[in-house]
């Protein structure tokens, strides 16, 4: 088992690039299987969860070519198998895409059930409700989902709930379906944006993306295309609040600056100077920062997934924060981790209240999941002792070539597999 050692205490400085954002390629690499001709994907960021989803793609017998860590070639044209297996869906969930992409170009899937996970339940109803509202018969039997229709038609829906996998997953059922769709109360997050765009490089006719309302002309084929990936928002503000928990001074690089207005807004409001520049953005941090009030709501507000990121800069800022968990029911674990570096923390509900102190003492923690134990890292790096982040799999899924990252703007992070290892780190660093 790997794990992170850090030894903070010092400014993060300098430039990082931000790869292609995971949600978007997750999604794109399962719509690329919808033409039966070669699609080429670039600035695919190299993570855990690509892999498993290029596994998922190779495993129903498409054709994969990575052709370096950042791109691949595609060809749907080989698949032969309409079921995703349960072995993938309990790695990323994310491999339902590939329901909403065979059943638009084949009319029918399988894919295993994904269960719920460490952030909450995450219920699928509303994917369901758009594929039977297509047409589909779906029905749930031995744990799959199994989807099938003689004719896949255009529909009039209105989601009950803003999400963005159901408006991705249903987007894709229908760029291939007879006629028109309209799907009200859709989620408008960059990366339902992404992949209308990269549908629409292929030939589908997909318009209203990034507003409440998206209308889908169904065409019969879709074809080649090469498309490069938007980068990845989550990522760049992870690296933004490291510089603002660190009192740095960081420039994320290749980013799209409006993606990050939610994010941006806020370090503003505790008291970061913001730099904005075409595709990069600065955040500078002097002394220490103040409280603030958070809610996490569907984009533009601000993200659930850059949630514990500005939960372990508030535990440091000067004042009472709040921060209301409005998207997944079982996101603050990583407060408890926080709890045992010294932060002071009361969780009611879905909200919690942070006093915040002047400093965190280092400590063995645990990355409860992908985004928490990224900003568990943060908090190491803030911290002047030495802590160990054990279970580090999960940011790994998703953050590429973190610790690198985070060593080439002065971060002192180290990936081990020992406890021998650990002893080593401790005694160069102290
Ligand atoms: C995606 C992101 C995830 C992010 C989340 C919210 C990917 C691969 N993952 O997850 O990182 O945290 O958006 O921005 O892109 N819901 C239902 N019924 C459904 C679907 C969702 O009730 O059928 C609820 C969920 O429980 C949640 C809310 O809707 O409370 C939003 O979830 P959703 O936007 O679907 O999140 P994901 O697409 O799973």
């Amino acid at each position: 088992m790997e794990q992170y050692v850090i030894k903070g205490g010092n400014p993060l400085v300098g430039e990082v690039e931000i790869s292609g954002a995971k949600n978007a390629a997750l999604a794109i690499l399962a719509a690329a299987i919808m033409t039966d001709e070669t699609v080429l994907i670039d600035n695919l960021p190299d993570v855990n969860d690509i892999n498993v989803m290029l596994e998922a793609i190779s495993g129903i017998g498409a054709t994969v070519q990575r052709l370096d860590r950042h791109r691949v070639k595609i060809n749907g044209g080989t698949i032969t198998d309409f079921n995703i297996e349960y072995d993938y869906i309990k790695k990323i969930r994310a491999s339902y895409y590939l329901l909403g992409a065979l059943l638009g170009k084949y009319s029918k899937a399988e894919v295993a059930l994904p269960g719920g996970c460490n952030i909450g339940s995450r219920p699928i109803d509303q994917h369901l409700k758009g594929f039977r509202a297509l047409g589909a018969d779906v029905d749930i039997e031995h744990g799959k989902i199994v989807a099938e229709s003689e004719h896949m038609r255009g529909t009039h829906l209105y989601f009950d709930v803003v999400s963005v996998g159901a408006t991705i997953n249903v987007m894709m059922a229908a760029a291939m379906a007879d006629g028109l769709t309209i799907m009200e109360n859709v989620a408008k997050e960059p990366h339902v944006v992404d992949v209308a765009n990269f549908l629409n490089s292929m030939g589908a006719n997909i318009r209203g993306a990034g507003t409440d309302v998206i209308k889908i002309r169904g065409v019969h084929s879709l074809h080649k295309s090469e498309y490069s990936i938007i980068p990845d928002q989550i990522e760049a503000g992870t690296f933004m609040f490291a510089a603002a928990a660190t009192k740095g001074d960081v420039t994320v690089l290749n980013v799209i600056p409006k993606h990050l207005d939610a994010t941006i807004s806020k370090l503003k409001d505790i008291g970061c100077e913001i730099e904005e520049f075409d595709d990069a953005v600065r955040v500078v941090a002097k002394g220490r920062l103040r409280s603030t009030q958070v809610k996490t709501l569907p984009y533009p507000g601000y993200p659930t997934d850059m949630q514990p990121q500005i939960g372990v800069v508030l535990a440091l800022a000067n004042g009472t924060s709040t921060i209301t968990e409005s998207i997944f029911e079982n996101r603050f674990k990583y407060l408890d981790e926080l709890a045992r570096m010294g932060a002071v923390i009361k969780v009611e509900g879905n909200s919690a209240t942070i006093e915040g102190v002047e400093k965190f003492s280092g400590t063995r923690i645990s990355a409860p999941d992908l985004r928490a134990g990224a900003a568990l890292c943060i908090a190491g790096l803030a911290t002047d002792g030495v802590t160990i982040v054990d279970d580090i799999k999960y940011i790994q899924r998703g953050y590429e070539r973190f610790e690198e990252k985070l060593q080439s703007i002065g971060g002192i992070i180290e990936k081990v597999a020992s406890e021998k290892e650990i002893q080593k780190f401790v005694l160069k660093v102290s």
